[in-house]
């Protein structure tokens, strides 16, 4: 990309409906002149004429290029009125900003993945990374687990794709806070789904969600022996320019839009995260 400061156009090429309030927008740069690249994790900053920005991380991989995927919940002005556009339509971008996760020190590792709604947006990329690289037989992880909670089952987002993930070896597990007539699966909070795991020294935990649930699944993890440096998980503050200049995100002496948003627990515990404590 160009400049940081001035949003790149990019078109809508298509819309994938996640459920009610989630929907993920397949984006591509109009101005290919400029080499576009990221590591999952990573975040954009979206603008939509009249409305403003807001921080989004990037849900594909990066051997998905040139479509670069946002997941984007329905919360304020700005994603309402994404989620009324249509392919075809425009919207601008910056970035991408903020530290990844560390996807090129995964081989071997046993990943397991801790997400809750929206929270799983972030974490996607890293897992159709780590697919992939397993394909080409590259750098491959040991084995990928994922561990998701919605509130209710038709909270859950990501069907399509968790149904592709288990198709490619992932093992997917879901739980939902309240259950309906039809849900035959699990039922209750997405730590209740850690007993059914085991964490060894080749573990290694991404977590994201709700900061309550980021708290309990951290705290959890911790009990059952992952080490500090292996649960990973990444913050959300409010942003205004993504790159370190305006003080926003600040957070206990660190810039989250530069210092992460992805920091393991060693990190955090050296600072004063409300959420975590
Ligand atoms: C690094 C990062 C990655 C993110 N990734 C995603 C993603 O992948 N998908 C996604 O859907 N969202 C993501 N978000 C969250 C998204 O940026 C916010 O929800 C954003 O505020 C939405 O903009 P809006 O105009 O639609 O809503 P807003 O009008 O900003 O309101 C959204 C909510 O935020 C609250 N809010 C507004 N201003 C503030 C403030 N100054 N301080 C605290 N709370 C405030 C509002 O009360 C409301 O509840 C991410 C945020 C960060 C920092
Ligand atoms: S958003 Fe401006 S410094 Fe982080």
């Amino acid at each position: 990309m160009k400049e940081n400061f001035i949003p790149e156009r990019a078109v809508i090429r298509e819309i994938i409906i996640e459920n009610e309030q989630i929907r993920t927008f397949r984006l591509e740069l109009l101005d290919k002149t400029h080499p576009f690249t990221f590591l999952p994790g990573q975040f954009l900053m979206l603008s939509v004429p009249h409305c403003g920005e807001a921080a989004i991380s990037i849900s594909s991989s990066p051997t998905a290029l040139p479509l670069i995927n946002l997941s984007i919940r329905k919360a304020g002005e700005l994603t309402a009125a994404v989620h009324t556009m249509q392919p075809g339509a425009q919207v601008g971008i910056r970035g991408p900003f903020g530290k990844p996760f560390p996807v090129n020190s995964f081989s071997g590792r046993s990943l397991l993945f801790v997400a809750g709604g929206i929270g799983l947006a972030p974490l996607k990329g890293v897992i159709d990374y780590c697919l992939f690289q397993q394909e080409l037989e590259e750098d491959s992880v040991q084995d990928i687990t994922l561990l998701y909670g919605s509130r209710m089952p038709s909270d859950i987002g990501f069907r399509q794709t968790i149904k592709k993930w288990q198709e490619q070896g992932v093992t997917c597990r879901l739980i939902v806070d309240i259950a309906d007539e039809e849900w035959q699966g699990a039922v209750g909070l997405v730590t209740d789904l850690l007993d059914m795991c085991t964490v060894t020294e080749k573990t290694t935990a991404l977590v994201c969600g709700p900061p309550i649930m980021i708290r309990f699944v951290i705290a959890r993890l911790s009990a059952m022996g992952c080490a500090d440096d292996a649960i990973i998980t990444t913050l959300e503050r409010h942003m205004k320019c993504g790159m370190g200049i305006c003080g926003h995100c600040h957070l206990d002496g660190k810039l989250v839009c530069v210092d992460g948003p992805v920091f393991n627990l060693a990190q955090l515990k050296t600072m004063d995260v409300m959420e975590l404590g």
